[in-house]
């Protein structure tokens, strides 16, 4: 995991002082790993250089970046006009406490780690005006990535850093999945293995009465609402409430916006187990039937399971009629992905008339704990693309106040046409 990657090692160090010294003149931006995904990192002081963010990514630019701080100095400096600095100010008053009294807590408890808080930009920002996309605030994080604060201290300078995904895509928990997605768009992608939250940062709005949650994310709502002046933190984001809670799937549209792999995604709130009786058995039939095959090729259909839901074991009578069987080995096929590791099974599917409605089942289990289903998501809806799944069942987990409601924020975005 990123932050357990000593970056005193000799050769790690060469590269994240290249990676620095790269960062202080290119406007091509640096894929690095934070605790929560990879980050498209670029000098938030530069306009050159994160408007380099926005081109290689394809992200629209009114939203706005995180930036990346590597200590608390580095971010006092920065709540500072141009031309001021914390040792010298240039003015002979007093230096106050320029960090919002509200934050405080926060940064004590919470920092480093995958918390965002919004601040004040100032007037005269030493910030560019791409970073906040013309709001009077921008979003900081101090990560607990260790690689990633040595990068920024290396840099010199704040870094501006979306998640390093294609826009619309699942964010990048490895390596290879900022591959994937921006080969041929930057020249470098620092590798320090799998992200060990998994989901991005928690955003937090302090500036306002009561505090709210923007996004939630790697910090739990307990563990805000465990700081002082966080008691009452409300939530500012859909979740099942406002979205209709519901037993039945969550099913989309045609238009993905977010978290979306190109297979559907279709959600089940409550779980398979929790859903109306039998409801996978007909999904799967109606998937059969509804899902648009790629050119030339069976049907792919995949179950991502969080519970004890038994597809592995119940894959011979899944949706398919009694005399329907399973082709192909039974066999797990260890998807591999660096230290996210999940089984894929993969077997053929025959319908009942025997006639070419042949399909793969791709089963993946993520397991009951909820940091490990985190961790594992989005790796899990970038292999079952990979894999060439056309629609992707997902079961739920129930969401509480722990990084459940971030699974599930991301799932629900994967599975609607909602953007929030
Ligand atoms: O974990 C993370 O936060 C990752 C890693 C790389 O740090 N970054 C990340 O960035 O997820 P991005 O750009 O994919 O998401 C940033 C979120 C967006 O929802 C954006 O709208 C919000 O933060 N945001 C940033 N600045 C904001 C501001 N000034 N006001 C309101 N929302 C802001
Ligand atoms: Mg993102």
């Amino acid at each position: 995991p990123a932050d357990t990657t000593d970056p005193s090692a000799a050769a790690d160090l060469t590269a994240l002082e290249e990676a620095g010294a790269y960062l202080r003149t290119s406007d091509i931006p640096v894929a690095f790993p934070t605790e929560t995904v990879y980050g498209l990192g670029a000098d938030a002081t530069r306009s050159g250089a994160v408007k380099g963010i926005y081109a290689a990514k394809g992200r629209p630019s009114d939203n706005p970046l995180i930036v990346h701080v590597c200590d608390l100095d580095m971010l006092r400096s920065f709540l500072l006009p141009r031309g001021e600095t914390i040792n010298g100010s240039s003015s002979s008053e007093p230096q106050g406490e320029t960090i919002p009294q509200i934050y405080l807590p926060l940064i004590e408890r919470l920092w480093p780690g995958p918390l965002t808080i919004l601040l004040p930009n100032p007037q005269l920002s030493k910030l560019a005006p791409e970073v906040t996309a013309g709001l009077g605030t921008f979003g900081c994080r101090m990560p607990a990535s260790a690689l990633a604060r040595t990068l920024i201290k290396l840099a010199g300078a704040p870094l501006a850093a979306p998640s390093a995904n294609a826009s619309t895509k699942p964010s990048p928990t490895a390596a290879q999945h900022v591959l994937d997605d921006l080969e041929g768009r930057i020249e470098l992608i620092l590798d320090g293995g799998a992200c060990d939250v998994g989901v991005e940062s928690t955003v937090v709005d302090g500036m306002c009465q009561p505090p709210v949650v923007l996004r939630p994310g790697g910090v739990s709502i307990e563990a805000l609402r465990a700081c002082p002046g966080w008691e009452a933190v409300e939530k500012a984001y859909k979740d099942q409430a406002e979205m209709g809670a519901k037993t039945a799937p969550r099913a989309p549209g045609m238009k993905y916006k977010h978290y979306s792999p190109k297979a559907r995604v279709v959600l089940y709130e409550a779980g398979f187990e929790g859903g109306k009786s039998g409801v996978l058995e007909e999904d799967l039939d109606k998937a059969l039937e509804g899902c648009v095959g790629h050119e030339g090729r069976e049907k792919a259909i995949a179950v991502i399971r969080t519970k004890q839901w038994p597809v592995a074991a119940g894959m011979r009578s899944v949706g398919l009629g009694q005399d329907s069987r399973v082709q192909g080995s039974d066999e797990d096929d260890n998807a591999g992905l660096g230290t996210t590791s999940f089984f894929v099974r993969q077997g053929a599917l025959l319908s009942a008339n025997g006639e070419t409605t042949a399909a793969r089942l791709l089963d993946v289990d993520l397991g009951q704990d909820i940091k490990r289903v985190a961790h594992g998501l989005f790796a899990a809806l970038r292999e079952l693309d990979r894999l060439g799944a056309d629609v992707i069942f997902v079961e739920g987990v129930s969401d509480g106040d722990d990084i459940a409601a971030a699974v599930m924020n991301r799932l629900r975005k994967a599975a609607s046409d909602i953007r929030a």
